[in-house]
């Protein structure tokens, strides 16, 4: 099937990334938001991404406008109607996920494909509330979407051939590296990644090293482009709280329990880096660690 117009739902930190890529890709976009006030933050990122990219010489004004223009953002489902694939990227929450599918079922096409970027929750058991099973995969995108290259494709148990080659063709259009992953919870890449997070906040508060020290140990040990720490930050607390309870549950293994310093700062308000604050405070020019209680 051919896809014209893609369908976004959400445009937080992964729904703005995914609709700026799809844009680039050169769909029609679709994004959908609840208020106006979150539709207008993501709108506004990209719109500062493609300013910068513009600045930078990596892109024509008119390619810019043009990504631009091909991005309509709404707050009303039933813009959906018309796209060939709808991507969901909104709160890791089960429950909140399945009561938009089965909105978006009600209204989307009849051959329509969907697919979620879930970070740990089951395909399969959101593509079961939907009347298209075989045509509903996972598509896992990666913070920042329009930078990181890889794009995990997840066959739950019922997703057909079609849908899953719609996946890698997706990807390859996209110019990302994809994977096929199985559908368990947290796919590859967050199956090792959320414990590695969540050990180093274990290693923090056993005063293995402060934040500064486990974060640059990474880097210059490890190559990593971020420390740990920073990358839960960059994460969100709250997302990777949510993503270690999901794993927790399905894997009964302790290394994926929320530590108790992430629970407290999520529990504060303390999001990381989109809220201000997480492990380091974002207020002035440069992250400063911050001093957390033992
Ligand atoms: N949106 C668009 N472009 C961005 C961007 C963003 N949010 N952030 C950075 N960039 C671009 C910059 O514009 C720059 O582009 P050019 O090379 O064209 O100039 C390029 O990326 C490099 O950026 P910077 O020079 O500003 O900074 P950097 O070199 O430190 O790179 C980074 C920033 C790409 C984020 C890098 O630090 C990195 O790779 N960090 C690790 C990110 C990571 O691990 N992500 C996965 C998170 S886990 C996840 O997403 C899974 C999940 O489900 C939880």
């Amino acid at each position: 099937m051919e896809i014209t117009k893609v369908g976004v739902l959400g445009c937080g930190l992964m729904g703005h990334g995914i609709t700026q890529i799809c844009a680039q890709g050169g769909w029609e976009v679709v994004v959908r938001e609840v208020s106006q006030e979150k539709l207008d933050g993501g709108i506004g990122k990209i719109s500062k991404q493609l300013a910068r990219a513009v600045e930078k010489g990596k892109l024509e004004q008119a390619d810019a406008d043009g990504v631009l223009a091909r991005i309509q953002p709404t707050l009303d489902c039933s813009d959906l109607g018309e796209c060939d694939l709808v991507i969901e990227a909104i709160t890791e929450d089960l429950e909140l996920k399945l009561e938009m599918w089965k909105e978006v079922d009600a209204i989307a096409k009849q051959d329509a494909y969907f697919a979620t970027n879930t970070s740990s929750l089951s395909v399969a058991d959101q593509a079961a509330v939907t009347s298209r099973p075989e045509r509903f995969l996972g598509l896992h995108f990666f913070n920042p979407a329009q930078v990181m290259p890889l794009l995990e494709v997840v066959r739950a148990e019922g997703t057909g051939d079609d849908a899953a080659r719609l996946g890698f063709e997706l990807g390859e259009k996209l110019g990302k590296t994809t994977v096929a992953a199985r559908d368990n919870r947290g796919f590859i890449v967050n199956r090792l990644l959320v414990p590695y997070m969540l050990d180093a906040i274990r290693a923090h508060e056993q005063g293995v090293g402060s934040i500064e020290d486990i974060d640059t140990g990474m880097k210059a040990g490890a190559s990593h482009p971020m420390g740990p720490l920073t990358l839960a930050d960059f994460v969100g607390l709250d997302t990777l709280a949510l993503i270690a309870d999901v794993m927790h549950e399905a894997y009964a293994e302790e290394r994926f329990a929320a530590p108790p310093t992430l629970t407290r700062l999520v529990e504060a308000g303390h999001y990381g880096r989109k809220s201000g604050q997480g492990f380091y405070d974002y207020s002035g020019e440069r992250p400063e660690p911050v001093e957390l209680d033992a």
